[in-house]
C-alpha cells in the first residue's frame, strides 16, 4: 500500500503531482543535486540489522555488521553529508556530533507529548529526521516529513535506507503544502519554524487546517524576553540568520496561536539559548551560536537585538 493511502485526504492526485514535480526537479544533472544522489547509490546495498531510537543518541546499525569495505563507505557517505545540524546519531559505531542537541528538545517535549501510538504524525521542517526516529520508538502508524532542502532530505533518505523504517517518509515538501492534507494528522510538529515564515498566521492556520478535529499542535519557537504581546522585526537578519522574519514574545505567540483558532493552549517550558545547545562540531565546522551573539554581552544578538529564548506550546483542534 502507498503510505499517501493511510492519509484521509481527497488531494491524492494534488499531492501526487507535487511530489512527481519535486522528482524531476531532483533528477536535474546537476552538481548539487547528483552528489546526494552519489552518496545515496554507494550505499543503498546496506540494511542495518539493528537499531535503538530509545535514547538521545539514534543509534542505527551496529560496527560488527558491516564488513571494512562497507565500513569505509558509509563513513565517506556520512562525511559527505556534512553539516550535520540535528542529532546525536550513531551510524555503525561512527559517533555524529551534530551541531544542535536535539535530544535536549526532545527530552523537554516528552512531558506535555502525546501517545503517538498508531497515529499519523507530521514533521514540518524534520531535517534529517532526528525527531521522526526518536518518534518511531512510540511505533506511530505513519511520521511523514516535510523537508524542502535536498541536503537535509537526502541525509534522511540515506539514514532510513539504513534503517529500514516503513512507517517513517519523508518528501520535498514544504509547510506551504499543508493544505493538500485537510484534516489528516493527529500529531503536528512544528520545531524551529514560524519565525522562518513572513507568514507566521497563514502558517499556524495551514497547520490548523492539517490537523484532524482533536488533534494536537507541538510547537516550538525562537522567541524575545519580555511580557508584552510583541514581535521582533529585525532589519535584516536575526542572530545572523537571514530568513527570519517575526520573533515573537511567548505572550504574541499565544496571541498568533488563539487568533487562528487553537484551543486548550499551554505553553509548558522555556529557556534562554545558549552555545551548550547549539555549537560547532566536527561534523558541522562553520560558525555557530557564539559567533552569533554579542561577544561582550550575552543577552544580545550581534546585530544588537535582545537574544533568543526558546518556548514551547501544546495546542488543539476543536
Ligand atoms: C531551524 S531548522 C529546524 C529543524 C527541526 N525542526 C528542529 O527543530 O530542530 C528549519 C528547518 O525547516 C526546513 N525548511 C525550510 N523551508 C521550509 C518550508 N518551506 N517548510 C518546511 N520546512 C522548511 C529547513 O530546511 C530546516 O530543516
Amino acid at each position: 500500500m502507498d503510505y499517501l493511502d493511510l492519509l484521509p485526504t481527497a488531494r491524492h492526485e494534488d499531492i501526487a503531482r507535487v511530489l512527481a514535480e519535486k522528482e524531476r526537479w531532483l533528477a536535474q544533472p546537476k552538481k548539487g543535486f547528483l552528489r546526494y544522489r552519489e552518496l545515496r547509490e554507494t550505499v543503498r546495498h546496506i540494511r542495518a540489522a539493528w537499531h535503538d531510537f530509545s535514547g538521545d543518541v539514534v543509534r542505527i546499525g551496529a560496527p560488527e555488521e558491516l564488513a571494512a569495505k562497507e565500513k569505509a563507505q558509509v563513513q565517506q557517505v556520512l562525511r559527505g553529508c556534512m553539516p550535520w545540524r540535528k542529532g546525536p546519531f550513531n551510524v555503525f559505531g561512527f559517533d555524529i556530533d551534530a551541531e544542535w542537541r536535539s535530544e535536549r528538545k526532545w527530552n523537554r517535549l516528552l512531558p506535555e507529548m502525546p501517545d503517538l501510538a498508531g497515529k499519523l504524525l507530521a514533521d514540518i521542517g524534520c531535517n534529517n529526521g532526528y525527531y521522526m526516529f526518536r518518534m518511531a520508538h512510540h511505533q506511530p502508524r505513519l511520521a511523514l516529513g516535510f523537508e524542502p532542502y535536498v541536503q537535509h532530505y537526502s541525509t534522511f533518505r540515506i539514514l532510513n535506507s539504513f534503517a529500514g523504517l516503513e512507517n517513517l517518509r519523508n518528501e520535498l515538501l514544504g509547510i506551504e503544502h499543508l493544505h493538500l492534507f485537510p484534516d489528516c494528522f493527529d500529531v503536528v510538529f512544528l520545531l524551529g519554524i514560524i519565525y522562518h515564515r513572513h507568514s507566521p498566521l497563514d502558517a499556524l492556520r495551514d497547520v490548523l487546517t492539517a490537523l484532524k478535529p482533536g488533534g494536537t499542535l507541538l510547537l516550538e519557537s525562537q522567541a524575545i524576553p519580555g511580557n508584552q504581546p510583541m514581535a521582533l522585526f529585525p532589519e535584516a537578519t536575526y542572530a545572523k540568520v537571514p530568513g527570519t522574519w517575526f520573533i515573537p514574545t511567548a505572550a504574541c505567540l499565544e496571541n498568533w496561536l488563539k487568533r487562528t483558532g487553537f484551543r486548550e493552549i499551554k505553553m509548558f517550558c522555556q529557556h534562554p539559548m545558549s552555545s551548550a545547545e547549539q555549537r560547532r562540531t566536527e561534523w558541522m565546522i562553520f560558525e555557530s551560536y557564539e559567533d552569533f551573539i554579542d561577544k561582550d554581552d550575552a543577552a544580545l544578538t550581534i546585530e544588537g537585538y535582545p537574544a533568543p529564548w526558546r518556548v514551547f506550546f501544546k495546542a488543539r483542534k476543536r
